[in-house]
């Protein structure tokens, strides 16, 4: 009987560079409150949003993409002739059809297997798990992973629940293979029944026939916010239990970043120890959906707050609703 031959699974695999494009404009809160009615202070206290970025004409979910891949791959080293498969998750790509990641690959000069991925704001994680499984079972040699985002393209400026939630923003990492593991198991899931919580006004296909606006997304805030400080707590201690590490082992937390608020409520339950370093480039970056986790991992590492192996854990959590959690060893 034939039998398939099947490549020999490798033991580990890590990250071993990461890189950002964060837009050129700066957008402060009074911009915002010009188009709805709200102050600096009000957003400054219930998201701790100070500014966004928000892409211009020219900076799109593809070029963000490869900038902030072109810098991961400078990062680790990382040949053009190394990579083979290009991971994009986004939920602001409008084009849609065909995907952006095989318009990146051409961009970077690589030959590679390239998909888009949309899990919202679990995005980064959902690909990062992917391409650690593509890695450790030698179906790819190296994979990126990037997280784009153009999130103004598709919130209204005049909604004033998520008008001064979202940002524009690119960050992406390198996964490649390594002795020692350095990335964990997933922890992710899905909600399906609250996929209302956070979705388009409109329908594309109707605005394709008649006249109506562009949809653009709404949030039931308070009840994902509810959500989300009930599941990122109990997915993020399923993932440190499947890593086999304690909460006082990570050197970071790092979550989608969301709101303040949230990231401060998950830290206290989670009991994060003194020296763990909580991201909060949201402050600066606002919400970039599955651009938010390497933004924030990148300025963590930039600042020199953390450094190459340490521990952080990673949760992405939004709209569908989805969810995922890793740990990882930091490049
Ligand atoms: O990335 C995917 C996952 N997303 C999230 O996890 C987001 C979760 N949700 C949130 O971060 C928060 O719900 C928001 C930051 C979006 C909103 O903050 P909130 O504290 O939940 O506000 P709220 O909607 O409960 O509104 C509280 C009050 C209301 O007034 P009353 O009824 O108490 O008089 C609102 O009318 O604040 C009012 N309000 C505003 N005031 C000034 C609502 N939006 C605004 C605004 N400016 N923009």
């Amino acid at each position: 009987m034939s039998r398939l031959r099947v490549p020999r699974s490798r033991t580990g695999s890590r990250v071993h560079g990461v890189g950002v494009y964060r837009p050129t404009r700066v957008v402060g809160n009074d911009e915002i409150c010009a188009r709805i009615d709200s102050s600096d202070e009000w957003i400054r206290r219930r998201s701790g949003i100070v500014t966004r970025h928000f892409a211009g004409p020219d900076e799109t979910v593809i070029t963000m993409a490869t900038e902030a891949a072109r810098k991961a791959m400078a990062q680790a080293g990382t040949d053009q002739g190394d990579v083979d498969m290009v991971l994009l998750a986004s939920m602001s790509f409008l084009e849609q059809a065909p995907a952006a990641a095989p318009r990146v690959a051409r961009a970077l000069g690589v030959d590679a297997g390239a998909l888009d991925i949309n899990a919202a704001c679990a995005g980064f994680c959902y690909s990062l798990a992917l391409a650690n499984t593509l890695v450790r079972t030698s179906e790819a040699h190296t994979v990126l992973v990037i997280g784009s985002e153009k999130m103004s393209d598709i919130t209204d400026p005049e909604d004033r629940s998520s008008a001064f939630v979202f940002g524009d923003g690119a960050g992406a990492v390198v996964v490649g293979p390594s002795e020692e593991p350095g990335i964990g198991p997933v922890v992710w899931g899905s909600d399906g029944e609250g996929h209302r919580l956070i979705a388009h006004n409109g329908s594309w296909l109707s605005t394709r026939h008649t006249s109506r606006p562009w949809p653009t997304l709404r949030m039931a805030g308070p009840e994902v916010f509810r959500w989300a400080t009930r599941v990122v707590p109990e997915v993020s201690r399923r993932a440190l239990d499947a890593a086999g590490l304690d909460v006082t082992d990570l050197a970071a937390f790092i979550p989608h970043q969301a709101n303040v608020r949230i990231i401060d409520s998950v830290a206290r339950t989670l009991g994060l120890a003194p020296h763990t370093v909580v991201a909060k480039d949201i402050v600066r970056a606002g919400n970039t959906s599955a651009a938010s986790i390497p933004l924030a991992m990148d300025d963590l590492l930039s600042q020199g707050r953390l450094t190459s192996g340490d521990p952080a854990l990673l949760v992405g959590f939004g709209a569908g609703l989805t969810y995922a959690a890793q740990v990882v060893m930091l490049p």
